[in-house]
C-alpha cells in the first residue's frame, strides 16, 4: 500500500483522494479551507495541519490546486514541499497551470534532487467521483512510469504525453476545445428550446448526431436531462467560472506565443469575463447559457436575471412534468 500526501482537497481533490482511500491506500491531506478538509476527512483522508506533515513519510505527493500561483507557493514557500519533503517522494502536480509554472516545477525539483511530473486531468467532478479521469503525464520516462502506477486508482485512462510539460500542454489544448464545445451546447440548447423542441428529445438527437460533445453529454445546461449537469443544482460549481476563464486564457497566451489564431477561444473568454463581472466567478462555468437565452435567464437558475419560476424545477420535477 502507498502513502499519499495530498494538497488541495476541493471539488476535484476531494473525490480523487476518496478513491485512493477506497483502494486501501493511506492519504494524508491538507487544505486551507476547513469545509473542504472536513469533507475529505469524512471520506477517510487523514487531515493534517501543514505541508510538512502532509509530505512526511509520503511515497508520492500530489497537488490539486486552483492556479499556477498556488502551485508555486505550495512548492516554493518557506515551509513548502521542496523545503520539507524527502527526495524519496515522487512529486506530481495535477493542477491545470501555465507551462512556465510547470517548467519551473520541473527545473527546481530536479535542482533539489526530486522526481517531478506534470499530470493534469480531464473528466470533471463526475470523472473524479467515478475514478474515470483521463490523466495526461509529462516528464522523464522513469518518473512518468512511476507516476502511472500511483495514478491508477483514480483513472480511466492515463496517457504519457512525452517529456516535461507535455501533459500540461495537452490539457490546455483539450480544455480550450471543451469550453468552445460548451458554448455550442449552451447556444444549441437555447435555440432548440425556443424552436419548441422537447429538451430531452433534442438532447437524444444531438447525442447520436454531430452536435455530440463531452460538454453536451455531461454539462448540458437544461435541468432534468443529465444528472451531472450543474443546471440541476442552481449552477453550484462543478467547474468554477473563474477556473474556466483561467484555462481558456492559458490557451490564448499559448496562441500568442505560437502565432495560432484562436478566435473561438477568445469568445469563450469573453463569456467567462461577463460571469466574473457579474459576481458569479464561483458559479459553474455552464452558467454562460445566460448569454444565449433571449431573456438573460438560464434554465434552472434562481439568481439575478433568472427568467421564471418554472425554470427552477428540480431534475425529478422536470421529468414528471414531461
Ligand atoms: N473542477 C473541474 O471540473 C476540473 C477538472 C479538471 C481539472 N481541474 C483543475 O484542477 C485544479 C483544482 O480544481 P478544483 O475544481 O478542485 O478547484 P477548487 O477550488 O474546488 O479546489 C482547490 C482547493 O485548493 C485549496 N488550496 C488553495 N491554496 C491552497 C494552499 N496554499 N494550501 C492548501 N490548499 C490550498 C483550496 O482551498 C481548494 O479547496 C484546477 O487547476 C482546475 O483547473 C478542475
Amino acid at each position: 500500500m502507498t502513502t499519499y500526501g495530498w494538497i488541495g482537497l476541493g471539488n476535484m481533490g476531494g473525490p480523487m483522494t476518496a478513491n485512493l482511500v477506497a483502494a486501501g491506500h493511506t492519504v494524508r491531506g491538507f487544505d486551507l479551507d476547513a469545509g473542504a478538509a472536513a469533507e475529505a476527512a469524512a471520506r477517510g483522508v487523514d487531515i493534517v495541519g501543514s505541508i510538512a506533515e502532509t509530505v512526511a513519510g509520503a511515497d508520492v505527493v500530489f497537488t490539486m490546486l486552483p492556479k499556477g500561483e498556488h502551485v508555486r507557493a505550495v512548492y516554493g514557500g518557506e515551509d513548502g514541499i521542496w523545503a520539507t519533503a524527502d527526495t524519496r517522494a515522487l512529486l506530481v502536480d495535477s493542477s491545470t497551470v501555465d507551462i512556465e509554472t510547470s517548467q519551473h516545477c520541473h527545473d527546481t525539483s530536479a535542482a533539489r534532487g526530486f522526481r517531478f511530473v506534470d499530470a493534469p486531468v480531464s473528466g470533471g467532478v463526475s470523472g473524479a467521483e467515478t475514478a474515470t479521469l483521463a490523466f495526461m503525464v509529462g516528464g522523464s520516462p522513469e518518473a512518468s512510469e512511476e507516476a502511472v502506477g500511483h495514478i491508477e486508482p483514480m483513472a480511466g485512462r492515463t496517457i504519457v504525453a512525452g517529456g516535461e510539460t507535455t501533459g500540461i500542454a495537452a490539457k490546455i489544448c483539450n480544455n480550450m476545445m471543451l469550453f468552445i464545445n460548451l458554448m455550442a451546447a449552451s447556444e444549441g440548447s437555447q435555440l432548440a428550446d425556443r424552436l419548441g423542441l422537447d429538451p430531452q428529445v433534442f438532447w437524444e438527437i444531438a447525442s447520436v448526431s454531430s452536435g455530440h460533445s463531452w460538454a453536451q453529454q455531461t454539462w448540458y445546461p437544461m435541468p432534468g436531462i443529465v444528472d451531472s449537469a450543474a443546471s440541476n443544482r442552481n449552477y453550484d460549481a462543478t467547474f468554477r467560472a473563474d477556473l474556466a476563464r483561467k484555462d481558456v486564457t492559458l490557451a490564448l497566451d499559448a496562441g500568442v506565443l505560437t502565432g495560432v489564431s484562436l478566435e473561438a477561444a477568445r469568445l469563450a473568454q469573453r463569456q467567462f469575463d461577463r460571469l466574473i463581472d457579474e459576481g458569479l466567478a464561483d458559479k459553474d462555468c455552464s452558467l454562460i447559457v445566460k448569454y444565449a437565452s433571449p431573456d438573460g435567464g438560464a434554465p434552472g437558475w434562481t439568481g439575478a436575471g433568472s427568467a421564471s419560476a418554472e425554470r427552477t424545477l428540480s431534475a425529478a420535477e422536470m421529468k414528471e412534468v414531461r
